[in-house]
Parts: structure tokens; C-alpha cells; sequence
């Protein structure tokens, strides 16, 4: 490819958004110090998104252990590695093709790895029944997410797809509807009452869409990114019917379903919910439940594996999704084995048992510290109010940006929260998310916090920000 021109137009016209704006100049910095100049701070900490061992956090060592035996079979031989690992290993290189994790697997996934992805899910909801092909392991949850968008994407005006998404919602969402060619539909969740789903303002947003374009689907982060919202019970159910009156396809987001930790709070599965509700919604409501590697505990964003599980889809648009999602190109299989470990963890009585339970341990009680501190730093903060979180991995503070800021925004084309968290890039060196509200006519400015880092990382990212935001606000 010689030149720009060359470039299909579609993405040459894409928008490069705040996020990655910032990344970059996280990137550059990060450089600009390795090549020795001289900055306020010694690195730059970016706390933007979901990327715990990016933050410091540490792999599961179980995890890491089988894959290392997969990967060079001759540790098999390695006397210091736990039983437990040696023959987790032998078992999975048993199903793989040539006994190697180097051969394709079948296209939606290796068999074994969804039938325990299936068996992990019967376990949690309780016994309600999932089955190995109504799961399709994709390279994470964000590639599955879109090739179920892409199939519902169809028309154009009045009759282009509509999606029904929170605001605010996961950064990477509005790109991956937009580059779907699906219509963003906003439903506001409310900031004041905790960041709840209301069901009210989901009945407003289809109103107000329909005649604009076709809403089919409504998405849904529970726990929620960025809010740190855990729906309870009640207020899934109300979705759910909600869904089923209005014939939409429930697209939920998961990934962050093992970290709960707001008192008297817990995970309930949508799929769990809608089987409880009766043979009027379980048989007839349409739900594509995501989950994936880059969740809370394991936060192994890098080896690039999720899976869906499909309810109630028209077995004919199951086939598509089977080609659509696997004709390019199978998951690797090392992500699979790290989901296989995942779904199946170590069982008590395991050599491995212990270890593992105290490494997740400590992951949970680290995001679930670190997020009760921050909220406390941030609610102290002149101009900063904070919900506090019950689950997921992020804070998501409400900025009161000085009038003189909102001027200099403006007259720079960008969003007052963007120039917010670019500045204190550039001072304090942390990379922050800006809200992702931008564009909604009632501006209300936001950070975006990821809290899952180790706790003197933390410490260090309040740190800075309090004395930039005081420093701001003088
Ligand atoms: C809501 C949400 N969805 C999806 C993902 C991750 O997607 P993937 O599996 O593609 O890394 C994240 C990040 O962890 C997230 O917060």
C-alpha cells in the first residue's frame, strides 16, 4: 500500500477518539522519559481502561503454569510444577489436535473448552441447562459483540438497526456500533440513584428512536463499565420484560461478573433471571450473554479470548453466526485453554487450591479496597462527586470543570472532561478515561477510573490527582 489514498475511505474517515488521543499521548510520554527528559514525575500510570497486569496486577499462577506445560510439553518432566498442573495439562493437549496447542480447533471453539464453559455456567445459575452448541468462543468479548451486531445491522434511515446503550457505556462501544453501521439509540442511566437502569427512561429512548430507525437490541454491562452499577433481581426482570414487549434482543455484557463486592450485593446471570421467569420469556426471549478472559481476576486481556452464549436464536442465524464469527480465523487456542482454566478452576482438595483461591482473593479485595479508597479521596475533592461502586473494576466521578476550562475547551474543539484528563497527563502523568457522555445536549463532565491496580498504585494515582485538582481549582 503506497499511499493514504489507497486506504479503504471507511476507515480513513473513522474519528480518532478521546481515548485513543490520550493513549497516544500516554505512548509519547512514556518515550519522551525513556529517552531521558526531565518530567515532574518518573512514569506515567495508566489507569484509562481495563488492563489489570498492564496496572501491576499479577497472573493467576495456575493459569500461567498449565499454559507453560502446554506450550513446551517437556516441563511435564519438571518435578517443582503442582500435579494438578501437570495433568490439567496432559488432559487439554489430549484434545488437541496432534497433542499440540499449536493446531487449529474447530471454528466456534475447541468442544472440550465450551462443554466446560457450559458446565461452569450450569453450576453457577443453579442447574438451569446450557449446552456446548449454543457457545461460540471467539478472540474476546468484543469480537463476538460484534459479529452479533453485524448480523443485526440492516437498513438505512428509518429502517437502519438501532442499539439501545447506556450512557454512559464502555469506551469501545460507540466505535464498534458505528463501525457495524448500527444506530447508537442512548438510554440514560441514572447518575443520581446510584447509576440504575430505569425503566422509564428505556420506554423515553425507544420512543423517541423509533421513526429515526429500527431499534432491535438493547445492550446492557451488568456489572457495569464504567458506572460500578450490579443490577439487582428486580431490575433485571424489568429489562427482561421490557426486552420481551418490545422484541429485542438482550445483548449483555458480563465480563465483569466475578468481581462483586458491594455489601448484601451478588452476580445474577440474565440467562438465570429469564429462566426463572416462566416458559412465557425463557422460551421466547432472545439473549446473547458475553463473557471473557480480560474479567477482573484473571485479567488476561492479551491472550484474546470470550465466549457467547446464544438463547433462543433462530437456529438458522446460529449457522451464520458460526461462519461469521469463526471463517477468518479460529481463536487461539492458548486463550482457550486460559478460558478452559477459568470456567474449571482448581477443586478443594487440589495442590493447586490453595494458591489459587488466595491469588483471586487478593484480587477481589484489592479492587474492592481500592475502590471504597478512591471513592473516599474523590468525594473529598472540591468540584468531584463519586457514586460509589458495588462491582466491576471502575469509578466513574462526576467533574465540575471551572467555567474558565469550559472556555478553553471549546475554543480548543474539544470536550471539557478530554482537556481535563489531558492536561493531567501531561503534568502528573496518569492516563485517565474522559467521560464518554460527549455529544448529549445536557453536558455533564466525567473521569473514568479503572481501580483494579495494586494499592500503591492507587495510592500514587489519587495522589497525583488530588494535588492537580487543587491545583486547578486555586
Ligand atoms: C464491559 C466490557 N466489555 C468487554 C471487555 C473486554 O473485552 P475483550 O474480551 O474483547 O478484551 C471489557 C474490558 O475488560 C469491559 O469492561
Amino acid at each position: 500500500m503506497s499511499s493514504l489514498q489507497h486506504v479503504n475511505p471507511r476507515v480513513r474517515e473513522m474519528r480518532v477518539s478521546p481515548h485513543s488521543a490520550l493513549r497516544s499521548l500516554a505512548a509519547r510520554i512514556t518515550q519522551e522519559i525513556i529517552t531521558g527528559a526531565q518530567k515532574p514525575f518518573k512514569d506515567v500510570i495508566d489507569v484509562s481502561s481495563c488492563d489489570p497486569h498492564k496496572a501491576g496486577m499479577k497472573p493467576i499462577s495456575f493459569v500461567r503454569q498449565v499454559l507453560a506445560v502446554c506450550l513446551y510439553p517437556q516441563l511435564l518432566e519438571d518435578n517443582s510444577l503442582p500435579l494438578d498442573v501437570k495433568l490439567r495439562a496432559q488432559s487439554f493437549l489430549e484434545v488437541c489436535d496432534g497433542k499440540s496447542v499449536g493446531s487449529y480447533t474447530a471454528s466456534s471453539g475447541s468442544l472440550h473448552v465450551r462443554q466446560s464453559i457450559a458446565e461452569f455456567i450450569m453450576r453457577r445459575d443453579a442447574g438451569v441447562p446450557s449446552y456446548a452448541n449454543n457457545i461460540f468462543i471467539s478472540a474476546g468479548l468484543q469480537r463476538a459483540l460484534m459479529v452479533v451486531v453485524k448480523l443485526l445491522a440492516s437498513g438505512e434511515g428509518e429502517t437502519q438497526t438501532g442499539v439501545l446503550t447506556p450512557i454512559p457505556c464502555p469506551h469501545t462501544l460507540p466505535m464498534l456500533l458505528d463501525e457495524a453501521g448500527v444506530m447508537l439509540v442512548p438510554y440514560q442511566l441514572r447518575e443520581d440513584r446510584g447509576w440504575v437502569v430505569d425503566l422509564e427512561e428505556l420506554h423515553r429512548a425507544l420512543k423517541t428512536a423509533r421513526g429515526r430507525c429500527k431499534p432491535r437490541a438493547i445492550y446492557i454491562s451488568n456489572p457495569g463499565n464504567p458506572t460500578g452499577h450490579v443490577q439487582d433481581r428486580k431490575s433485571i426482570e424489568e429489562v427482561i420484560q421490557f426486552a420481551a414487549a418490545e422484541r429485542l434482543l438482550l445483548l449483555v455484557d458480563e465480563v465483569h461478573q466475578d468481581s462483586v463486592y458491594g455489601q448484601s450485593k451478588e452476580f445474577i446471570s440474565y440467562k438465570k433471571v429469564l429462566f426463572e421467569m416462566g416458559k412465557e420469556y425463557s422460551e421466547t426471549v432472545e439473549l446473547v450473554s458475553l463473557n471473557s478472559l480480560s474479567s477482573a481476576c484473571m485479567g488476561e486481556c492479551g491472550l484474546r479470548a470470550g465466549y457467547m452464549e446464544v438463547v433462543n436464536m433462530d437456529p438458522d442465524v446460529m449457522l451464520f453466526v458460526d461462519s461469521v464469527l469463526c471463517g477468518d480465523i479460529s481463536t487461539p487456542v492458548t486463550g482457550q485453554l486460559a478460558l478452559d482454566l477459568m470456567v474449571n478452576p482448581p477443586k478443594p482438595g487440589d495442590p493447586s487450591y490453595k494458591t489459587y483461591t488466595q491469588e483471586i482473593l487478593l484480587t477481589q479485595t484489592t479492587v474492592a479496597q481500592n475502590a471504597q479508597r478512591a471513592c473516599e479521596v474523590l468525594n473529598d475533592l472540591p468540584g468531584m462527586s463519586c457514586q460509589p461502586a458495588t462491582g466491576g473494576i471502575f469509578l466513574y466521578p462526576r467533574l465540575h470543570v471551572p467555567p474558565l476550562m469550559i472556555e478553553e475547551a471549546k475554543s480548543l474543539g474539544v470536550e471539557a472532561d478530554v482537556l481535563y484528563c489531558q492536561r493531567f497527563l501531561e503534568e502528573e502523568g496518569v492516563c485517565l478515561g474522559a467521560g464518554c457522555e460527549n455529544g448529549q445536549e445536557d453536558k455533564k463532565y466525567h473521569i473514568r477510573l479503572c481501580v483494579l491496580a495494586p494499592p500503591v498504585t492507587m495510592e500514587e494515582v489519587l495522589a497525583r490527582l488530588r494535588s492537580f485538582h487543587l491545583r486547578l481549582l486555586s
